[in-house]
């Protein structure tokens, strides 16, 4: 039963004592999130693996790029667990590695690769931390970064210090979200179509291109509407309208404010007591804040359910069970980085880290 699972986890916590840290994103369910002991956005969550490196555990109770930031991050001998491996991104597994390769060389040959006079290169690439590693790896090994929901603009201005130009993978809606915030045209973002030779790509476009972006989508944001947001306008005059920037260009632009998960749960918090919200983001998220607000009206744009599948493959039986494993000396479901890749990755995440204003 639910208390059976969650006596378990607690006695098996307690044993571990300081050895363990458990951190959990803010998409997890209730009953997995109050074993954690960091909750976060997923910036946070790569500064949190950093702030235990006594731990020898890091139970990561998220999906698979995050285990795998946190494995990078992380000293090598710290074992970092994702307690069910089948917790993946959808948007991430939308860009792999081979394509990136081959997208980049055909950039390469249509831009050339020699730095202009003013010392800038004519691409860089920027991956969103909902990647693989090995893509993180590839924007460390050319001169690239990460960005996060909650940093996107600043690793821009980091790259466009650097660069004509930026290669965004995999979330089209967060580049094209970011780059109009900064005042770049739709006309200068291109999306390249990975399933055209460089020749079915219009070369002119991408010559003029300011952010080239990727065709990735998350599907859970990819729900949210221009409709629904006036729906909620019209039943709920003064309804404070937050949405996560992963959703479509249209509904961040209807929205009253846009940000990462963090940013969505600070907005609440600073709110003055009876705001209204309607919020566009995963329904863990926008349920807890409803049900820690009861001094607000909280509720989600979208009124079918739409939990993240992946997110919620981490149950608090497969938690029990990889805890249950480290009392009894078994490390399961290890997550671990190909040594080589993560050198390069290393270098594209501390470059985000350290390009925090
Ligand atoms: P945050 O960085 O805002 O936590 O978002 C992560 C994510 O996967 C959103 O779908
Ligand atoms: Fe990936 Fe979307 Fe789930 Fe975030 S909400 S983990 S982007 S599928």
């Amino acid at each position: 039963s639910a208390e059976e699972l969650d006596a378990r986890i607690r006695a098996a916590k307690e044993t571990l004592g300081d050895r363990l840290v458990i951190l959990g994103h803010f998409y997890q369910r209730d009953e997995v999130v109050r074993h954690a002991d960091f909750v976060g956005d997923s910036f946070q969550l790569a500064n949190a693996a950093l702030t235990r490196p006594d731990a020898e555990a890091v139970v990561f109770c998220g999906v698979h790029f995050m285990a795998e930031t946190a494995d990078i991050l992380s000293r090598p001998e710290q074992a970092v667990i994702l307690p069910n491996l089948a917790a993946g991104c959808s948007m991430a597994d939308m860009a792999d590695i081979d394509t990136v390769e081959q997208c980049w060389a055909e950039l390469e040959e249509l831009y050339g690769t020699a730095p202009d006079a003013s010392g800038k290169v004519p691409v860089i690439p920027v991956t969103y931390m909902n990647s693989s590693a090995a893509l993180k790896g590839f924007c460390g090994d050319h001169g690239g970064i990460v960005c996060t929901s909650s940093n996107a603009e600043t690793v821009l201005r980091w790259a466009f210090e650097r660069a004509h130009r930026v290669l965004f993978f995999p979330d089209q809606h967060l580049g094209r979200n970011t780059a109009k915030a900064m005042g770049i045209g739709l006309e200068s973002m291109p999306m390249w179509d990975p399933r055209k030779p460089l020749g079915g790509n219009d070369a002119q476009s991408l010559r003029d291109a300011k952010v080239l972006l990727w065709h990735g989508f998350c599907s859970v944001h990819k729900r949210f509407t221009v409709a629904q947001i006036e729906k909620a306008r019209a039943e709920h005059p003064g309804v404070r309208v937050v949405v996560h920037p992963e959703c479509p260009m249209p509904v961040v632009d209807a929205a009253d404010e846009a940000g990462s998960t963090d940013y969505i749960r600070k907005a609440v918090e600073a709110a003055p007591a009876g705001t209204t919200f309607a919020i566009g983001t995963e329904i863990n998220l926008v349920n807890r804040l409803a049900a820690e607000h009861p001094e607000h009206t909280i509720f989600c744009l979208d009124p079918v359910v739409c939990p993240c599948s992946t997110m919620y493959r981490i149950h608090p039986g497969y938690l029990a069970w990889v805890l249950e494993g480290l009392v009894e000396g078994r490390v399961e479901n290890r997550i671990t980085v190909d040594a080589e890749v993560a050198v390069g990755a290393r270098v594209a995440l501390e470059r985000m880290l350290a390009a925090r204003p």
